[in-house]
């Protein structure tokens, strides 16, 4: 019998693609979102791609009376917990609403996979957990930071849920899923990421300019130490993301690996925001309206995987080139815009 899988925050940008990739690879599928930051054209999206009728429910993982009913009545062995909230710098100007939402949210998923006897949890945690980090690149293993912000904090203080509640409790399971920088979209150009207001995060901000939404991207910084002087990331392909998820879930259901593990998400290759804007213009024939504006608040100078532990442990790796990438993030745009 194929296994189901709840995916929390399904119908937004990492969610829905992973509710595909979950469907790809022959699972049934459940999305719980309460469309705080995502609206219903993420499911429809996935339906579209997978032809499959994926079933949705409406709900905040924060109401753990109506979270419950969704436990009544789906019969999932895991969930994969997305839903949270993720703008760092509206965590620094509201923390307690990131800390409810974040913390109340994942405590929920836990207790009642507990209530219900359900076992494997897949939580999304972020390289953000790294900070500036002392080595590069950063393994698992390299020591967290303390967090610059709340979103950030959330972030280390769900995953030392996840852990302490995997100790404690017999038959619970988890994986913390390091992300770097997701980008992209899914190939079909369906669904992708859809930010409200501006964009605070660098492609959703290249690709509003090229469309004409935004007059001109503000690089942030080229006075770092770092070649061209611009900060480094590691910019990992929004499918690739997805698949890593299924990796996670097949290995948990197989019941391989110790109870609570952690991965890397990652290509394993920095890439500077000046090398990205150049790689965006290049694969989609245009030039972009660009100035050097202040370093923001915050950044940290680079931060890039070490994915042995992903590649070897999980049997994943990263497979969409950057031109790729970037060519359906500027896909998904048009789409958006109807261009
Ligand atoms: N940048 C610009 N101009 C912009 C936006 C970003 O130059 O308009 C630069 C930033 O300064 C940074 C790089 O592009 O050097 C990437 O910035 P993003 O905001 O896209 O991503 P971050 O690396 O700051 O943060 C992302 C996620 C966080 C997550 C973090 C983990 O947004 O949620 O990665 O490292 F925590």
């Amino acid at each position: 019998m194929k296994k189901t899988v709840l995916v929390s925050g399904g119908a937004g940008y990492i969610g829905s693609h992973t509710a595909v990739e979950l469907v790809a690879a022959g699972y049934n599928v459940v999305i719980a979102d309460n469309l705080s930051n995502s609206d219903r054209s993420g499911v429809e999206g996935v339906r579209r791609i997978t032809g499959v009728e994926v079933p949705f429910v409406e709900v905040d993982c924060c109401d753990k009376a109506a979270f419950a009913k969704l436990f009544e009545q789906y019969a999932f062995d895991s969930v994969i917990h997305f839903a949270a909230f993720k703008a760092v710098g509206e965590s620094v100007a509201d923390p307690m609403k990131y800390y409810r939402n974040n913390l109340l949210s994942m405590m929920n998923v836990v207790d009642l996979m507990r209530e219900y006897g359900r076992h494997n949890i897949v939580f999304s945690s972020s390289a953000t957990v790294y900070g500036e980090a002392d080595e590069l690149p950063v393994t698992e293993r390299t020591p967290r930071k303390p967090a610059t912000s709340a979103y950030g904090n959330t972030k280390q203080m769900c995953e030392d849920i996840l852990r302490d509640a995997v100790a404690a409790y017999d038959g619970l399971r988890g994986i913390a899923l390091r992300y770097f920088n997701p980008i992209g979209a899914h190939p079909s150009a369906l669904i992708g990421e859809l930010p409200r207001g501006v964009p605070q995060n660098l492609v959703p901000y290249i690709t509003q300019t090229a469309a004409g939404v935004r007059e001109c991207l503000s690089i942030f910084g080229d006075d770092y130490p770092t070649e061209d002087g611009s900060c480094l990331r590691d910019y990992i392909d929004i499918v690739d993301l997805a698949k890593a998820h299924v990796a996670a879930i097949d290995r948990m259901v197989t019941g391989d690996g110790e109870n609570y593990e952690i991965f890397n998400v990652g290509t394993g290759r920095a890439v500077s925001v000046f090398e990205l804007v150049r790689t965006f213009e290049r694969v989609n024939d245009l030039s972009l309206n660009y100035k050097v504006a202040p370093r923001r608040a915050g950044d940290v100078v680079a931060v890039w995987a070490d994915t042995e532990r992903a590649n070897k442990v999980l049997g994943w790796r990263a497979e969409r080139s950057l031109d790729e990438t970037l060519r359906s993030a500027w896909a998904w745009e048009r789409y958006v815009r109807k261009l």
